[in-house]
């Protein structure tokens, strides 16, 4: 893991740390006697205050890896619709998001992510694009975008779109150019003849991934909802025209991509072939996990398009030598070798989902598993990276109970590679309870009641909770497009900031600075006491500082004794706390022996061991 993580080199390199070509024309007779002296002294003495700097421990390695912006900052994920509405319709927007940069900066975070902002009829809130170079009006237009990019880069905080080709919207020019067989949008979305299905796939939304189109006549393939046509991308022109897309927003200033759904990009292309069963008891018949995807998902086709997205964002590396930044979304699979094929494509990182997993029945053997899952299986140079929430997803504190909100954050912030946190979850906000008339998510709606609950997304994509004012301080309009939790007016930003050291927020801070001491930057990490309850790891660097998290996610409280972990180091001091401690015994500053730490659920602590 150590190695893995310290061959990484960054793109956009450190200058500070460039090696310097040393090499000179060797001089000759005494004079090149006399200047060898000189040197040789030198270095002798630059080597010894090389050894006095390391031996006061400040100087973590050297030399130390020189690491690309995306690998030193948080990513914060921004659901724009729920962000901050600035006119008042009820619906967050890109003035909103400028108005609360400084808010964003204050959390130390420096990317953010938005989901899409771009021309959409909504049907799957931007996920269904019906223009993908264009601002969509509910969130203002290209000179609002304008202005986030240059407020965003003056407070040092690089933007990263959503960029999803495997399907855009039905009402796409192109697709109804498509549907009328107009050359050359007509290959630009997979087609087959008329008639019934060509093969059992399924949609991700449920039921048949086929729908007859009747203005041409044929079935299209969408593995999304019927609003969701997949685009080709065995068509050259789609694949330039996308291109293109990227060319666009990267020049205007765009950082990074976010790559939505990309697993689903290719199917095979002998459309006869059914997919098997998955076996899965557990899901009705209809559902997307009933069927083994070995013709619609992961197809290897896909390392050639990220390999030529690559390309593309080069060209704008090759300009400004800044990196550009490439992330793509992929699901839990139960092979992690799947997901770290993404790495070898040209992807800086596939999202890693597998905390997004983790609930009350998980301790600490069971947060270990995932941990390794991401740390014991990366290879030389591939970078890693953990969430723990996104717009898809339930919220940590409804998965784990507001009393793990903390030790989540204390977890995500103190691993190695790079955390991504999805807007509120600094404050630790829950899921809103939306019912089946209130909701907006329409795939769940289209299930019915019944099943909207299970499948609608909703309930943790409501708006961000500012204040204790009207709708959280989200909107002055009247309706908010989905309900403020009632917390809001005890739970938000302002209460988080001014209120106790402990609040969710205030620790979030917090370790968001801590972050960016090396060890916690690019240090290696070894577990140290694992068992029902506890989850604790080391990290450090050779040289420099080491420090100790420990944090109980179980279900009882737990007296561990980290003689064997920590080599016989007895003492440590605490740097932070989850801040809900229980016994009351321990404060930032203390000094704490090590052979018995008791720690109640929900508990964390980062303690200094030197
Ligand atoms: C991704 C998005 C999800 C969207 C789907 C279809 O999984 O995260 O919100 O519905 O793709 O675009
Ligand atoms: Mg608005």
């Amino acid at each position: 893991m150590e190695t893995a993580m310290r061959q990484r080199g960054g793109r956009e390199k450190n200058a500070g740390h460039d090696a310097v070509s040393t090499r000179q024309p060797a001089p000759s007779g005494m004079v090149y006697h006399h200047r060898t002296k000189i040197i040789v002294l030198l270095l002798l003495l630059l080597a010894v205050l090389a050894r006095v700097f390391l031996w006061g421990g400040r100087v973590a390695e050297d030399p130390p890896p020189s690491l690309s912006w995306w690998q030193t900052t948080i990513i914060y994920q921004i659901y724009p619709r729920s962000y901050q509405d600035s006119d008042g319709d009820g619906v967050g927007d890109i003035r909103g998001i400028i108005q609360r940069l400084d808010y964003i900066r204050s959390l130390n975070v420096r990317a953010i992510w938005l989901s899409p902002i771009f021309r959409s009829p909504m049907r799957d809130f931007g996920y269904d694009i019906s223009n993908y170079t264009d601002i969509d009006p509910t969130f203002g237009n290209l000179e609002d975008f304008d202005n986030l990019i240059s407020a965003a880069h003056d407070r040092g905080i690089k933007v990263i779109l959503d960029f999803v080709p495997n399907h855009s919207s039905d009402l796409h020019p192109w697709f109804q150019l498509s549907r009328q067989g107009v050359a050359p949008y007509k290959d630009y979305y997979v087609w087959t003849s008329p008639g019934e299905p060509p093969n059992n796939w399924l949609s991700l939304f449920r039921g048949p991934a086929w729908t007859l189109d009747s203005v041409r006549g044929e079935l299209y393939y969408h593995a999304f909802m019927v609003q969701q046509p997949d685009l080709n991308w065995r068509c050259a022109q789609l694949v330039e025209e996308m291109n293109n897309v990227l060319r666009f927003w990267m020049s205007r200033g765009v950082d990074g991509f976010r790559v939505d759904a990309i697993q689903n990009m290719f199917e095979t292309e002998n459309l006869s072939l059914n997919e098997p069963p998955s076996g899965d008891p557990d899901v009705e018949k209809d559902s997307w996990y009933s069927l083994r995807h070995d013709y619609t998902f992961d197809l290897p086709e896909i390392g050639g398009a990220v390999r030529r997205w690559r390309d593309v964002l080069n060209e704008y590396e090759a300009l400004d030598g800044k990196a550009r930044y490439l992330v793509v979304e992929t699901l839990f699979d139960n092979d992690v070798s799947i997901r770290n094929q993404y790495y070898d494509y040209g992807a800086d990182m596939p999202f890693n989902f597998d905390l997004l997993r983790v609930n009350r029945s998980c301790g600490g053997h069971c947060i270990q598993h995932y941990v390794n899952r991401e740390l014991g299986h990366l290879s030389q140079g591939q970078w890693p990276n953990f969430v723990v929430g996104n717009h898809d997803n339930p919220r940590v504190a409804s998965k784990m109970g507001k009393d793990f909100v903390n030790a989540v954050n204390m977890l995500l912030l103190t691993l190695p590679g790079t955390p991504t946190t999805y807007y509120g979850e600094e404050l630790g906000m829950s899921d809103v309870h939306v019912s089946f008339d209130q909701g907006q998510d329409l795939q769940a709606k289209g299930q019915g009641e019944e099943y909207f609950r299970k499948y609608s997304r909703d309930a943790s994509r409501t708006p961000m909770q500012w204040n204790e004012g009207k709708h959280g301080g989200f909107t002055s309009g009247c309706v908010p497009w989905l309900p403020v939790s009632q917390t809001s007016s005890y739970e938000n930003v302002e209460s988080q900031t001014v209120s106790s050291q402990s609040s969710p927020l205030n620790l979030y801070r917090k370790l968001a600075v801590l972050r960016n001491e090396p060890c916690f930057q690019y240090g290696g990490l070894e577990y140290g006491v694992v068992n029902d309850n506890i989850f604790s790891y080391i990290r450090s660097t050779p040289a420099g500082e080491s420090y100790l998290v420990t944090i109980n996610f179980g279900h009882d409280v737990s007296i561990d004794n980290f003689a064997d972990a920590l080599n016989g180091v007895r003492l440590g001091e605490i740097t932070l706390t989850t801040g809900n401690l229980k016994s009351g015994k321990y404060h930032v500053g203390d000094k704490m022996d090590l052979y018995q730490l008791e720690l109640y659920p929900g508990e964390g602590l980062v303690i200094k061991l030197r």
